[in-house]
C-alpha cells in the first residue's frame, strides 16, 4: 500500500518557490507523471516526497501517515536517477544488493533477491560486469533493479530514461509501463517529455512555475486542457491559439478577428469578450473551396507518414497536420475549417478554459 498525498506543498530556495503550493493526492498503485518545462520544479517536489529536500511549509503522508519529517532511508520509496548514480567499482550485483547489504540483510538472501531481480529485469548476464561496461539502457536497468531490490512501496522516477538515444528510450518506456503492471506498485515519474507523460502516465500532473496547472488522465489534459498553458504544451505542433473576440448572435456563438468571423456552432448566449480561439493541428481541414479560415501557407514539413503545414492566417500563425500528402506547397492559398466539437474557448485575461452551456442558461460561459 502507498498512497502519497502532498497537501499545500511549498519549497523555498531564498526568493525562488520551487515549489509553491502544490495539493496532489496520488492512489496507491498509480502511475503519476509529473510533467512540465525545464525550471517548473518537477525534481524539487519529487525529492521532497524522497526526503531528500525538505519543504519550507505544507506535508507529506504516505498511507495517511505523515512522513513530512521522516527521514529519506526511512520512507518506503525508492528513487531513480538520471544520471543512475550507480556505484562504478562494484559489479551490477553489488550494484543492486546495496540498499540490502546496507540494511544488514544475511549474504544468502541478498544474493537470492539479487538474482531475482536480475531475473525480472533481464540482468543475469551481466551481474559481474563493472557500470562502465554497460550500455545506457543496461546502467539504467540496474540502477532500476536497485531501486526494486527492496520492493519499496513506491518508485520515485526522476528523468531517468533522458540519457538514452531515441530508439532505446522508446523500448526501455514500455519496459518501465510493463514493470508497473507487474508490480503494481505506486510509480511517481518526472519528465519533460510530453510523449513519454501521455504513453506511460495514468494521470499526469502538469506542473508551471512550481504550482499544478491541470491534473487528469492523458486522454483529459489533452483533450480538454485547463489552460492555454496546457494546451501549448501537449501536442506537436502545439494547439493554435488565435486572440479573437467572441460574440453572439441569435443565440449562436461567432469568432471574430480581423476580417473573419467563424461560426462556432455553439449556442450560447453571451456578452462580448476578448478570447483565445484553440484548434489542434490535426483538428484543421483544408477544403478546396471557400472556408471560414482563409491563408496563406509558409512552409510544408515532410513526417514521413504526415506532414505539418505552416500558414499565416490574418496575423497569426496556424499549423495543420494530416496525412501526407496534403496537397499544399509553400505560397498557396489555403481555406481551412473544422467542427465544433474540435474548438476550445480560453479566457484572455487568466488562460483559464471556458465552459459553455446551452442557451438559455443565465451564465452560459463561465471560468474554471
Ligand atoms: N538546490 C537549489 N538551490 C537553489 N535553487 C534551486 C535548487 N534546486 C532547484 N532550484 C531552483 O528551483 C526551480 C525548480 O527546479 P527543479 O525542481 O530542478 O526543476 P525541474 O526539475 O522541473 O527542471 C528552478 O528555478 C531551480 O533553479
Ligand atoms: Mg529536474
Amino acid at each position: 500500500m502507498s498512497r502519497i498525498q502532498v497537501e499545500g506543498a511549498v519549497k523555498r530556495f531564498g526568493p525562488v518557490a520551487a515549489v509553491d503550493g502544490i495539493n496532489l493526492d496520488i492512489a496507491d498503485g498509480e502511475f503519476l507523471v509529473l510533467l512540465g518545462p525545464s525550471g517548473c520544479g518537477k525534481s524539487t517536489l519529487l525529492r521532497s516526497i524522497a526526503g531528500l529536500a525538505p519543504l519550507t511549509e505544507g506535508r507529506i503522508l504516505l498511507d495517511g501517515t505523515d512522513i513530512t519529517h521522516t527521514p529519506a532511508r526511512d520512507r518506503d520509496l525508492a528513487m531513480v536517477f538520471q544520471s543512475y548514480a550507480l556505484y562504478p567499482h562494484l559489479p551490477v550485483a553489488r550494484n543492486i544488493g546495496f540498499p540490502l547489504r546496507a540494511r544488514r540483510w544475511p549474504k544468502a538472501r541478498v544474493r537470492a533477491r539479487v538474482a531475482e531481480v536480475a531475473r525480472i529485469l533481464d540482468l543475469e548476464e551481466l551481474l559481474d560486469r563493472r557500470p562502465r561496461e554497460l550500455s545506457g539502457g543496461q546502467r539504467q536497468r540496474v540502477a532500476l533493479g536497485r531501486a526494486l531490490v527492496r520492493s519499496p512501496g513506491a518508485f520515485l522516477m526522476d528523468e531517468p530514461l533522458s540519457n538514452l538515444d531515441a530508439k532505446l528510450r522508446t523500448a526501455t518506456r514500455s519496459e518501465i509501463t510493463q514493470l508497473h503492471q507487474r508490480l503494481g506498485s505506486t510509480f511517481v515519474y518526472v519528465t519533460h517529455d510530453q510523449v513519454e507523460a501521455m504513453t506511460m502516465a495514468g494521470r499526469i500532473a502538469l506542473l508551471d512555475n512550481g504550482h499544478l496547472e491541470q491534473v487528469g488522465t492523458p486522454s483529459q489534459v489533452y483533450d480538454e486542457p485547463a489552460s492555454t498553458f496546457v494546451a501549448g504544451f501537449l501536442g506537436a505542433p502545439a494547439m493554435n491559439l488565435l486572440p479573437t473576440r467572441i460574440v453572439s448572435r441569435d443565440g449562436t456563438l461567432y469568432a471574430t478577428a480581423r476580417d473573419v468571423e467563424v461560426a462556432l456552432g455553439i449556442a450560447a448566449d453571451v456578452p462580448p469578450a476578448d478570447i483565445v480561439l484553440g484548434i489542434r493541428p490535426e483538428h484543421l481541414r483544408v477544403h478546396s473551396g471557400p472556408g471560414p479560415l482563409r491563408g496563406t501557407v509558409r512552409l510544408v514539413e515532410n513526417l514521413g507518414n504526415e506532414e505539418v503545414a505552416q500558414c499565416v492566417v490574418g496575423d497569426a500563425r496556424v499549423c495543420v497536420r494530416g496525412p501526407r500528402p496534403l496537397g499544399l506547397a509553400a505560397g498557396d492559398t489555403v481555406n481551412l475549417s473544422t467542427t465544433p466539437d474540435h474548438v476550445h474557448l480560453f479566457s484572455r485575461a487568466t488562460g483559464r478554459r471556458l465552459l459553455w452551456a446551452p442557451a438559455p442558461e443565465p451564465l452560459p460561459v463561465k471560468t474554471l
